[in-house]
């Protein structure tokens, strides 16, 4: 037991070392603007490549004779690059990448060079496009949730409340669309129980969201207001309570005031105060 919390702790301690002593994760959002971060020792004569896929070398950004050099650009990276040039003289060679999209995803290499020296620093990019809409609409018993544009493929799962002991008859389908994006759609029949409300949540790394709908067997599409006209009655209901409460006190009061000032005359203030 303390030998292997021994090995736990060892190689918790030692993991993000081995593994990747040099990626930089950077997680940026879908169509946004996302930094690269690269940091080297500035001089005049300074060189500045910024290199993806790794693999092919291939440049989507230079920097050298004192200006950008983007005659050999990865054209699918053009106007979307640009370094801070007023930051480079503080060894700021971070990249700016603009509209990013999911093919942008990978490992990228910083290489500086001049008479310093030279460097290589390497950065993780991912993707991300948050849940935004969650839809869910209801059509005689047929319950159907969806949402689009996600990454990575989300997760979708449908609960009742109260929960349901039969398992949910729901066929999900996925779409990935030309931008890699995830479509998803789920739709499932309601069971012929008592009225049932029905949650669908659509969960991917960075957030979750959850749409409701309540099951009506006579399907009326008008769940909402019918609600919001019963909390109505029991609020006129609540109010004409405490009116005829408040009625038979004063009647009552009055009563005996009326009985007060006629057994010892003029005695009232006592009651009313
Ligand atoms: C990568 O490209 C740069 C600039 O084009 C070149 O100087 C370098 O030798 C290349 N490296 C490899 C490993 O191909
Ligand atoms: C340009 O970048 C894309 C990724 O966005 C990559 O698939 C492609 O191979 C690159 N082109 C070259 C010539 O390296
Ligand atoms: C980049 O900008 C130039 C000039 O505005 C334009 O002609 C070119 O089509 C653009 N390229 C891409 C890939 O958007
Ligand atoms: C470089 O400059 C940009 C723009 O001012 C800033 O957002 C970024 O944090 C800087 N990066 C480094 C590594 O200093
Ligand atoms: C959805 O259906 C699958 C089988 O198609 C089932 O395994 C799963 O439990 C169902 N999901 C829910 C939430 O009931």
């Amino acid at each position: 037991m303390v030998e292997l919390s021994w090995f736990v702790f060892l190689l918790i301690l030692t993991f993000p070392f081995s593994v990747s002593k040099e990626d930089t994760e950077v997680t940026c959002v879908f169509s946004q603007s996302c930094i690269l971060p690269c940091s080297f020792q500035f001089t005049s004569d300074s060189l500045i490549h910024w290199i993806y896929p790794i693999t092919q070398n291939s440049s989507i950004h230079s920097y050298y004779h004192n200006k950008d050099q983007l005659g050999h650009q990865n054209q699918s990276f053009q106007n979307r690059t640009s370094l801070f040039l007023d930051q480079l003289s503080r060894g700021n060679a971070s990249l700016l990448l603009k509209e990013v999209k999911i093919q942008d995803e990978g490992r990228y290499k910083c290489y500086t060079s001049n008479s310093r020296g030279q460097q290589d620093s390497f950065i993780r990019l991912k993707i991300e496009a948050p849940v935004s809409d969650i839809r869910i609409h209801q059509d005689g018993n047929r319950i159907t949730c969806s949402s689009e544009g996600i990454y990575p493929q989300p997760e979708l799962t449908w609960s009742t409340e109260p929960p349901s002991n039969t398992a949910l008859q729901n066929r999900t389908t996925v779409h990935q669309t030309e931008e890699k994006l995830y479509d998803i759609s789920s739709s499932l029949t309601g069971p012929d129980g008592p009225d049932l409300t029905y949650s669908c949540s659509i969960r991917t790394r960075r957030n979750q969201k959850t749409a409701t709908s309540r099951s009506q067997r006579t399907s009326l599409p008008s769940a909402a207001p019918e609600g919001s006209s019963r909390h109505r009655v029991v609020s006129m209901v609540m109010v004409g309570a405490a009116v005829a409460v408040v009625t038979v006190v004063l009647v009552g009061k009055y009563k005996m005031q009326k009985l007060a000032s006629a057994q010892h005359g003029g005695a009232q203030n006592e009651f009313t105060s």
